[in-house]
């Protein structure tokens, strides 16, 4: 294998991106006010129609190089996993738990990767022997027990090599590569470790893999990112001898959360990467290769509404306080304690109930004995009374799964699917 020198770094491109689209807030508000009548608060409404338009628009912009993943963790609603069969291409799981949702949910393992760092082999051994599609080995250690597994059961097991570059640009919500990092096999020890890889037999090197940045909505540092995977895929490939079936691309497009965020602009992306990914096409070795774009967030978090209904109201020391049924035990990334460095208020709103009360700031907290338990601080709202319902946006990603929903033994949050119209409970979390 020839050394790898691979310069990860790269100016940006600075195309121009239109504002967020606003729906029809007072259809959207009746169903809203409907599912927290009729399934009780506090709850998730995801609206597939949303997800079917977010998935059409990604494949209207990339759909020409890629194909899509659905990454599990972001919502593992078994409804939402049945609905999305047949629309979305794959599924990425992590965990051995996620793969039985995902079977219960009609996916067939072909269809399936299993990314994740620490995988043992109680949950190796069921998805190797089940037909997983790629196992994504994310260190020499996996690769040798996945090797025994699979020599065992008389298989050989379909691979990705996950790659963590050495270099992820700026603009990403969080980094798993270019710094030390427990994922995937640092490119400076790819030299070294991929051909041990290589040499096991029951395993079949079929690709690779890179997931480095995740939530961004800057273009440009998607785009560079992007870049740098091609580099990435481009050397290795020569280096090992492969000609990929499948390359993924952890895709890192974000969500707008916060007011004064804006929705990325697919066609720009799609129009400052092609001449990158035409270029990528045209080389014989990746004429054939089935890309993948892997992704959770951009596909179901604009989906989803978080429901709350105010319990309390209390005027403290000249701050209005609505003191809600569902905090950050129901919804841990909306308080900000999700990774969020400093903490700032989601996107949420007052739902409509024909009345309209004068707008005031208040402070909106959940039912834990913890000031931590925060939704929003300073937030204008039509003046707030015991009742109210509030539906915070952007919350069909990293929810109740993502949650401390044990915490103080509160109700469990609710989940209700709404289809052409139709409102399902599809809660998952049962008591
Ligand atoms: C390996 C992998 N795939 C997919 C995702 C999904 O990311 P997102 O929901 O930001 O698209 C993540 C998020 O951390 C990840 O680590």
């Amino acid at each position: 294998m020839s050394r790898l020198r691979i310069s990860t770094r790269r100016t940006a491109s600075q195309p121009l991106w239109p504002r967020l689209r606003d729906g029809d807030s007072c259809g959207r508000d009746r169903i809203l006010a409907q599912a927290a009548a009729r399934f009780g608060t506090p709850s998730y409404v995801y609206v597939t129609d949303v997800i079917a338009a977010r998935l059409g628009a990604l494949r209207t912009a990339l759909g020409r190089w890629f194909s899509v993943s659905f990454a599990v963790k972001s919502n593992p609603n078994p409804a939402l996993l049945g609905w999305m069969q047949g629309k979305v291409d794959y599924l990425d799981i992590s965990s051995g738990g996620e793969f039985e949702l995902a079977q219960t949910a009609g996916w067939q393992p072909d269809r399936i990767s299993f990314t994740g760092p620490a995988k043992r082999e109680p949950e190796l051994r069921p998805v190797i022997a089940a037909g997983l599609g790629e196992l994504v080995i994310e260190s020499l250690r996996e690769a040798r027990l996945a090797n025994a597994i699979a020599a065992e059961l008389g298989m050989v097991q379909p691979v990705l090599i996950r790659i963590a570059p050495d270099h992820v640009p700026k603009g990403f919500g969080d980094h798993m590569a270019g710094r030390p990092s427990p994922f995937g096999i640092d490119i400076e020890d790819a030299e070294q470790i991929l051909p041990q890889i290589a040499a096991l037999p029951n395993l079949r090197i079929i690709g690779l893999h890179i997931y480095s940045g995740t939530q961004s909505l800057k273009p440009d540092a998607i785009c560079e990112n992007w870049r740098i995977f091609l580099e990435v895929f481009t050397h290795l490939s020569e280096a090992l001898d492969l000609t990929p079936e499948k390359l993924i691309f952890g895709s890192g497009l974000g969500i707008p959360h916060h007011p004064g965020e804006v929705e990325l602009d697919l066609d720009a992306i799609a129009q400052s990467i092609a001449p990158d990914l035409d270029a990528f096409r045209a080389l014989p070795r990746f004429a054939g290769t089935r890309l993948v774009l892997e992704l959770g967030r951009y596909l179901v978090g604009p989906a989803g509404y978080f429901l709350t209904r105010v319990v309390s109201v209390k005027q403290s020391r000249g701050t209005r306080i609505a003191i809600c049924d569902g905090g950050m035990n129901a919804n841990l990334a909306a308080s900000g304690n999700f990774g969020m460095v400093i903490r700032r208020n989601y996107v949420l709103h007052r739902v409509e109930d024909g009345t309209a009360p004068p707008e005031e700031k208040h402070d909106i907290t959940g039912p834990l004995c913890t000031s931590i338990d925060k939704l929003g601080s300073g937030v204008m709202l039509p003046r707030l009374e015991e009742g109210d319902l509030i539906a915070l946006h952007a919350a069909g990603a990293y929810g109740p799964t993502a949650s401390p929903v044990y915490f103080i033994s509160h109700p469990l949050p609710s989940e209700i699917m709404v289809t052409d119209g139709q409102m399902q409970d599809v809660t998952r979390l049962r008591p």
